[in-house]
């Protein structure tokens, strides 16, 4: 997710700073900016100098002190509230107060996010859709003391992302994963259950529904991981049983089995 925002925000004319813990993970992440941008400069959606340049506006580093001097920043650590509230506390600590701080977050709270920072009133989700390039939606997520101020100094901002920026009071899963992940869950249940097989499932829903893809390959696409963390997000935020993860998917998930990132989910790639 952190490489798209990068792209999409250097592409925007931003100068983007993108910091990650190991160099190898920046490497790819350029990489995958590179053969993002080249798919459009195959199509003559974009010259080769534009794409030097989105690229040249883009400076790595696995110091977060880089990104001391910037004027907004976008957390996209993993999906795990230890990992993402630590990489806050540093934010928070290293950046001017007046900055906003925005979470990437797909389903963790933004009020607790907010909390454990000194700056709840400048703290905001900001929910990018994958593939970023692709996807038009940026849910804008208003935590408790989420300020008025920021919610709409952040739009504005997703709105010169070229993004259509929706408004979400702050629940779990906030809209996209409520709706989302309980039918992905259910895919996955049919598929326990032995309902039908995985590309029966995905088929009905593709050519029934008009789905870009079935549900099962669009969990692979997420990650499996990811799956499993915003419906114990759901489990636990609404204390619901309808939100119980599928053990076929807590099954994969303890294999390593992650989707498309390990080469093995639902489908083998
Ligand atoms: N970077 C840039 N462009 C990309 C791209 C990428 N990574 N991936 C696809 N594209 C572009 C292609 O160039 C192509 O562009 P044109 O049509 O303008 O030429 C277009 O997207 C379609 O791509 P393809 O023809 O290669 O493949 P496709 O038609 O199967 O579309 C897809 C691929 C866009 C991923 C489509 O399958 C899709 O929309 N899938 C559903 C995605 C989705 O639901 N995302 C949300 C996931 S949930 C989430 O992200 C949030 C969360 O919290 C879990």
């Amino acid at each position: 997710m952190g490489n798209g925002i990068a792209q999409v925000a250097a592409r925007a004319g931003y100068s983007v700073v993108m910091q990650d813990v190991k160099q190898e993970f920046l490497d790819r992440a350029l990489t995958t900016i590179s053969s993002s941008l080249q798919r459009d400069d195959d199509k003559s959606r974009l010259s080769a100098d534009d794409k030097e340049g989105i690229i040249s506006r883009i400076s790595v580093s696995i110091d977060i002190a880089a990104v001391r001097d910037s004027d907004f920043v976008i957390e996209a650590v993993p999906e795990e509230q230890g990992i993402k509230a630590r990489a806050l506390k540093q934010l928070d600590t290293i950046t001017r107060p007046e900055v906003i701080l925005a979470s990437n977050t797909s389903s963790i709270s933004i009020t607790e996010l907010a909390a454990g920072t000194s700056r709840p009133a400048r703290f905001v989700g900001m929910h990018f859709m994958n593939p970023v390039p692709v996807m038009k939606l940026v849910e804008v997520i208003r935590g408790a003391a989420t300020s008025n101020e920021t919610f709409g100094v952040t739009r504005e901002l997703a709105e010169s992302l070229g993004k259509v920026a929706v408004e979400v009071n702050d629940w779990p899963g906030f809209i996209s994963n409520r709706v989302l992940m309980p039918m992905i869950n259910e895919a996955i249940f049919a598929l326990y259950e032995g309902v039908a097989s995985a590309e029966s499932i995905d088929q009905i829903m593709k050519l029934g529904m008009s789905h870009p893809m079935g549900p099962l390959q669009l969990a692979d696409f997420i990650g499996l991981d990811v799956c499993l963390a915003i419906m114990n997000v759901l489990y636990d935020g609404f204390k619901d049983s309808k939100y119980r993860p599928c053990p076929l998917l807590k099954k994969y998930v303890s294999a390593g089995w992650l989707g498309r990132k390990t080469g093995r989910g639902f489908y083998e790639y």
